[in-house]
């Protein structure tokens, strides 16, 4: 059995995740139509990273006795500056994601919660990769800045990325 109020959190979360799918499908729609498609593929790959961590509390949810409810997702920016502002923001939304995990672990705390303590380390460790992978990408796209041959190639290193 769960609280309501870590119920809410929850949902809240599901929301996030939900939403974080959106935006990197957003992204990835972005850079099609700018023909990079290994940034494309990337961001779509990521997307449905995001709703396998979005199912992750769905179930969690599920188990613990709490009632899944979905909400409205938020609609997600459509443009960016330039690759790097698109990189630099799903940095910041990581960052963000990153801080709503850690709410959530100190929630769980508060109501000696362990198995939705247990559950979240996972997305502790997670979020640190998450945060590093844009954090490279980000520093990538500095170096080369607005050479088309050092965009070529992050392209198509990004392009090699497994989907999950
Ligand atoms: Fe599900 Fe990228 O955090």
């Amino acid at each position: 059995m769960i609280s309501k109020k870590l119920e809410t959190a929850l949902n809240k979360q599901i929301n996030e995740e939900i939403f974080s799918a959106y935006l990197y499908l957003s992204m990835s729609a972005y850079f099609l139509s700018l023909n990079l498609d290994g940034f494309a593929s990337w961001m779509k790959a990521q997307a449905q990273e995001e709703m396998s961590h979005a199912m992750k509390f769905f179930h969690f949810l599920d188990e613990m006795e709490g009632r899944v409810s979905l909400r409205a997702v938020q609609e997600p920016e459509k443009e960016w500056k330039s690759p790097l502002a698109a990189f630099t923001a799903a940095h910041k939304h990581e960052q963000h994601i990153s801080s709503c995990i850690h709410e959530l672990y100190r929630q769980a705390g508060a109501e000696s919660c362990f198995p939705m303590q247990i559950m979240l380390q996972w997305f502790i460790k997670e979020q640190v990769e998450e945060e590093a992978s844009a954090a490279k990408i980000v520093h990538d796209l500095s170096l080369v800045k607005d050479s088309t041959q050092g965009l070529w190639m992050i392209n198509r290193e990004l392009g090699a990325r497994k989907p999950g």
